[in-house]
């Protein structure tokens, strides 16, 4: 587990703009479970920020100043800009966020990368029919909370599992899933996936791997569907944690397990937005923001998304 001590909150001199450049403000930025990756010194699917240098990130921010055509100072966009409260960009990294759509910090979440993670794990991995049972982990989360959802607009029973009593009241009270229980008062998973799975597991949506998943695939109806999108609870380890050999599991079901990168959906990230856009303009998707104030507790807000202090998307606002 990181520690705030790892952080350092370094100023710096910004350059004066050339043709065509902009200067933009962050107003959010978005701490993700990813970002612990990033910073393991792992090879993995991307690069890793090296010590010393900005942790990476995606960001809404407004345009303060402006030498490029096409934008203008109040415009607002999202950018992978980093930890930081400042970027110049020449416009081709840049979003374009339409604050009459729904706050603009929803960029970051429910119709920014969260949801669509959420959007393409659902639809092209789990592929769920109307009837089939959803289950999805770590889901009082930001892909968690939308998966469920989604997973109820195709009409599936949408099932959940969370860290406490609130997260689970909340979903189940607040957000629609059918049931949910807490996963810290449970140390036996597969009884009680079958009281809240009575007619078995038809795609599981996996945001945490562990003892959780192992219980899961157990549980898995015939011809089952999962969908590997996160492993949080395996992220601190500096070892690969040992697990019951499940193989065998998949040849009774004859289920399928399937990672997937949000990235790879870069091609279609614009029918996610759109659609999740829709839904949320008719009032059938919800969202939650945890908001953390100030760029100086971006490390704090951060390290949180490990021991579950968050409900829904967690953004840092400056
Ligand atoms: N594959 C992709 O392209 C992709 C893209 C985005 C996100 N992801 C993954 O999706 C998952 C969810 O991301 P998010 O942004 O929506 O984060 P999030 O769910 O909003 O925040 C992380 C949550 O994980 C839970 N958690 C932390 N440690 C845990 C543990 N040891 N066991 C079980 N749950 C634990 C906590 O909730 P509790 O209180 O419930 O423990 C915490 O609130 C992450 O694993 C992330 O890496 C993958």
């Amino acid at each position: 587990m990181p520690s705030a001590s790892n952080f350092r909150l370094v100023e710096t001199k910004l350059p004066s703009l050339g043709e065509g450049q902009l200067l933009l403000k962050a107003l959010y930025l978005s701490v993700d479970p990813y970002m612990r990756g990033r910073i393991s010194g792992v090879k993995s699917y991307a690069k890793p920020v090296e010590v010393g240098e900005t942790i990476v990130g995606g960001g809404v921010a407004e345009v303060v100043e402006s030498r490029h055509p096409d934008w203008k100072p109040g415009d607002v966009a999202e950018i992978y800009m980093g930890w930081q409260e400042y970027a110049i960009s020449d416009g081709s990294n840049l979003r374009r966020i339409d604050p009459s759509v729904a706050p603009v910090s929803t960029a970051l979440g429910v119709l920014g990368m969260p949801g669509f993670t959420a959007y393409f794990g659902l639809m092209d991995v789990c592929a769920p029919k109307p009837g089939e049972t959803v289950l999805v982990s770590g889901a009082a989360g930001a892909v968690g909370m939308t998966v469920g959802q989604v997973a109820k607009i195709l009409g599936c029973r949408a099932v959940g599992i969370a860290g406490s009593d609130e997260k689970v009241k909340f979903l189940v009270e607040e957000v629609g899933f059918d049931a949910a229980y807490n996963y810290r008062e449970t140390s036996n998973h597969v009884p009680k996936l079958r009281e809240v799975c009575p007619q078995g597991i038809d795609c599981y949506f996996d945001n945490v791997g562990g003892v959780i998943t192992d219980a899961a695939i157990l549980c898995l109806n015939v011809h089952g569907r999962v969908c590997i999108c996160g492993q949080i609870s395996q992220y601190n380890n500096t070892a690969p944690e040992m697990g019951p050999r499940l193989f065998g599991q998949l040849i009774v079901s004859r289920s399928k397990i399937q990672g997937m990168l949000v990235s790879d959906y870069a091609a279609r990230f614009g029918e996610a937005a759109e659609k999740l856009g829709k839904w949320v303009k008719e009032g059938r998707l919800k969202y939650r923001e945890d908001i953390v104030e100030g760029f100086e507790n971006m490390p704090r807000a951060f390290l949180g998304l490990f021991t579950g202090d968050n409900i829904g998307k967690r953004l840092v606002k400056l």
